[in-house]
């Protein structure tokens, strides 16, 4: 049988969307690129916005057409969406035959195995030729920060960490199998904690047990993130130097009401202590722009902010009411216009000032392990995450090269292969 995977949202579905297939790969089912020829059609899907559910309906209007070509079609909904709109799913697209919230996707075993017959199995490790070098680990599932405007622990459930042991041990199966690089992932990473194991000590743990060249991970609190970690991803080779650190808001009249548990100075500070003792590191962000309330002030408090701080990179949203949450009761009182305004002016401001960090990478080498290539470019990302294209008559995807920056952009850089 044929299975195709839709999935929308951030790397817990990339990742989650990975396990789902590399387990009916195992049973013998073809992954194909196109609806049209699969017997089984999965989305899985996201909350976090509005814009992110309306592209899991749109999806499914298109595969309500398909499904009355091929009435035998399988459609499963899986993941955040499907955790709480569960019932309008299933009254909105009545073909669909099972929906499977994030909470519960361990059980996709279960509810598959009513429809396709999972008793034979193929002894496929990892199938997904393409990434075959790099992967994604959840370390964490959930999260209980309850930010003000955020649905994730209400459809994920609260913070658990998994078993340190099993960790590595997947590391290692996945070392075993030619990954050299791993990305480390929760909603918190910094605030793992597993049978006295913190994060700081699963890195170590990971470097002294496990043959992996590479770690990153995301993403990260600014509440508290501690001077064991930030020395240790100062000391440690293996570990990528960039940090994820989501600001969200540069006033805290905004970020209390977002409950941030920081404040801007708090942020600011810990930002200097990072650099201070990684002066190679790439801090990004994420922002949320027009959070109810947020006033002309406010808003260049977080425009001065970007500007103080320079970093590397921001993700920039428009605020989007999420049912359940706290600021979901506030009246989402910044129009749309002033959104779009505001997100704008960010994101202009942001790009230059990446741009401009990233010149000063012209004409310095970088060690990077190559992703892509197709039509003689490969790209891969230096140790602070940013994308490097550079021209090579073969694919070289998995070994590590140096390479020397020529150019550079806001997103990405190119350069020339040294050796
Ligand atoms: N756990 C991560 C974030 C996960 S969601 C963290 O706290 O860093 C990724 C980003 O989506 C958030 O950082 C936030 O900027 C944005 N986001 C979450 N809920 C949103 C909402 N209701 N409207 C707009 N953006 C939102
Ligand atoms: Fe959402 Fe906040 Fe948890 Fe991040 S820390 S997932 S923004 S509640
Ligand atoms: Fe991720 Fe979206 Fe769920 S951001 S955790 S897939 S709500």
């Amino acid at each position: 049988m044929n299975f195709f995977i839709e999935t929308i949202g951030c790397q817990m579905n990339v990742n989650d969307s990975e396990k789902i297939a590399l387990f009916l790969l195992e049973h013998g089912c073809c992954s194909v690129d196109n609806i049209e020829q699969a017997d089984i059609v999965i989305l899985n899907t996201c909350s976090v916005r509005f814009s992110a559910e309306h592209k899991a309906y749109s999806f499914l209007g298109r595969v309500k057409e398909y499904k009355q070509q091929n009435p035998d079609m399988i459609v499963a909904v899986v993941g955040c969406m499907a955790q709480y709109a569960y019932k309008e799913i299933k009254q909105r697209f009545d073909f669909v035959n099972f929906v499977l919230g994030a909470k519960h996707i361990d059980e996709f075993s279960k509810y598959i195995s009513k429809y396709i017959d999972i008793s034979s199995s193929s002894d496929i490790t990892i199938q997904n030729k393409e990434n075959q070098f790099f992967k994604f680990v959840t370390i964490m599932r959930g999260c209980q920060n309850f930010c003000s405007y955020c649905i994730v622990p209400y459809v994920r459930g609260p913070e658990i960490s998994l078993d340190f042991e099993d960790i590595i041990n997947e590391i290692n199966n996945l070392v075993q199998n030619g990954v050299k690089e791993v990305t480390l992932l929760g909603q918190n990473v910094n605030s793992y904690k597993n049978k006295e194991v913190n994060f700081t000590n699963l890195l170590q743990k990971i470097s002294a047990e496990t043959d992996i060249e590479n770690i990153r991970f995301m993403t990260n609190h600014p509440k508290d993130l501690s001077d064991d970690l930030i020395d240790e991803i100062s000391n440690n080779s293996k570990i990528c130097k960039h940090i994820h650190l989501p600001l969200q808001s540069g006033s805290d009249n905004i970020l209390k009401n977002m409950n941030r548990k920081y404040t801007y100075d708090h942020y600011r500070n810990l930002v200097d202590k990072i650099r201070n003792k990684i002066p190679d590191i790439n801090i990004t962000t994420d922002i949320i722009v027009g959070f109810p309330g947020e006033t002309d002030n406010d808003f260049d408090k977080t425009f001065q902010a970007i500007k103080q701080i320079k970093f590397g990179g921001i993700f920039g949203f428009k605020y989007s009411p999420r049912p359940k949450t706290l600021a979901y009761k506030l009246q989402d009182d910044v129009s749309e216009t002033v959104k779009k305004q505001r997100l704008a002016i960010l994101l202009e401001e942001s790009n230059k000032i990446s741009k401009q960090l990233n010149g000063n990478y012209i004409g310095k080498t970088a060690d990077i392990l190559v992703e892509n290539f197709s039509n003689d470019t490969a790209d891969g990302r230096n140790s602070q995450n940013i994308k490097i294209f550079f021209k090579y008559s073969k694919n070289i995807v998995g070994q590590k090269v140096k390479v020397k920056i020529t150019k550079a952009l806001a997103n990405s850089m190119t350069g020339e292969i040294i050796v």
